[in-house]
């Protein structure tokens, strides 16, 4: 049976590890793959969520399944944390599964979109995360892109996305990042987000959103202006959950995908739509992680604990961010790096050619992803100016 499988090429972001690990440079630095650091290069678990997971292992009396769906508590609470006062207003016409990570969202939501409407295209932003085209191409759904990123200016190319969005057909589906946009970090304007729904809305496009880091842009209200803006206006919508990276259980793979549909008849019919797609690829999702976000949710004292760290998470990304361009400012005067501060989240692309960023791992022993990504959060006051310096050399 398997003798016919060659050797794959590694994955290129968990590859950038593999490569990591084998370098015996004592100067050797990860900014590869998409987890937070602290500043002791830690990726914590934080106290609020550990409280959580002691009251949970403590109270637990059965590890009798959950159900398709999942933990339906947890799925209550995420869809009020992401959608907030419009949680309980749309509640009628929201189907919610628990999934596998936000991974497993998004792979369930495009195995929705083909099991209802097989010939759908589905645009990405180009560029895009990595694991988006195999995971959502591979449900057989045909991925198209939409112009997202002015390399030039570090910024959206709000233009040439709005006029993108406009010349789509009717029921063509958007992925959009609702924040921290990765690799770029370019966010829209709350006033680009009224667009964008507005054109969402005239054209009959089905938004596809992928929250991934709520509470890691600025905070967690302001993360999720554009989903909320959207969740308001448009009849029909799917938002792809990860509790991977605000409540740092990456391991547990929570998540959770979101259908807001026209009306309550058809979000009960969506739900049995999501549990059989569940049924016949995994049966059900794992319950731990989502039962620590279930009840760390429900209780008011660990919920503002775990705000407070969430917050103090973003305050050091936003540092980071801030000490590298100082440094590079120092290093090139001439060279405006305000972009690093302007953008959002754990990533930027460093805007180096495929030349600079070989360089980059051959002379300097810096791992970054062949995109040229680097995550933020691996920063330190220790190795920032080995960072600053190989970019202001290779910046050309
Ligand atoms: C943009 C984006 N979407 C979704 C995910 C999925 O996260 P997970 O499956 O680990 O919860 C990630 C993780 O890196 C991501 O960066």
């Amino acid at each position: 049976m398997f003798d016919v499988l060659d050797r794959l090429p590694p994955d290129p972001i968990l590859g950038v590890t593999a490569a990591f690990r084998a370098d015996p440079s004592p100067h050797k630095i990860d900014l590869g793959v998409g987890v937070y650091r602290d500043e002791r290069g830690i990726t914590p678990v934080p106290e609020a969520v550990l409280h959580a997971e002691r009251a949970l292992i403590a109270g637990q009396s059965t590890k009798s399944y959950v159900g398709p769906l999942g933990n339906l508590e947890f799925n209550a609470r995420i869809v009020e944390l992401a959608l907030g006062p419009l949680a309980s207003q749309l509640k009628e016409r929201i189907a919610t599964i628990q999934t596998v990570g936000g991974c497993g969202a998004l792979r369930l939501g495009a195995e929705l979109i083909h099991a209802t409407s097989p010939a759908s295209v589905i645009h990405v932003s180009t560029p895009t995360w990595a694991n988006h085209e195999p995971l959502i191409g591979n449900s057989g759904l045909r991925l198209e892109r939409y112009p997202y990123y002015d390399a030039a200016r570090r910024d959206v190319a709000f233009d040439a996305m709005h006029d993108a969005l406009e010349r789509l057909p009717a029921g063509a589906v958007v992925l959009l990042h609702a924040c921290c946009h990765n690799p770029t970090g370019a966010e829209l304007t709350p006033a680009q987000w009224r667009l964008v729904a507005e054109i969402v809305e005239r054209r009959g496009l089905l938004p596809f959103i992928d929250l991934a880091y709520q509470g890691f842009g600025d905070d967690l209200e302001t993360d999720v202006i554009g989903l909320r803006v959207l969740a308001e206006r448009v009849p029909e919508l799917l938002l792809a959950v990860s509790c991977s990276k605000n409540f740092g259980l990456y391991k547990e793979r929570a998540g959770a995908l979101v259908a807001i549909c026209r009306s309550g008849t058809t979000a009960a019919a969506v739900a049995t739509h999501q549990a059989r797609i569940a049924r016949r690829m995994y049966s059900m999702p794992p319950d731990h992680g989502a039962a620590i976000v279930a009840r760390l949710l429900a209780d008011a004292g660990l919920r503002g604990q775990w705000q407070q760290e969430v917050e103090a998470m973003v305050a050091r990304m936003k540092s980071l961010r801030a000490l590298l361009q100082s440094r590079l400012q120092a290093r090139r005067p001439g060279t405006d790096f305000g972009w690093l501060t302007r953008q959002r989240g754990m990533f930027s692309l460093l805007g180096l050619d495929e030349p600079g960023l070989a360089r980059l791992r051959s002379d300097f022993h810096i791992y970054v992803p062949p995109d040229g990504r680097i995550n933020v959060a691996g920063i330190s006051a220790a190795n920032v100016d080995q960072i600053a310096d190989a970019v202001a050399t290779l910046l050309g």
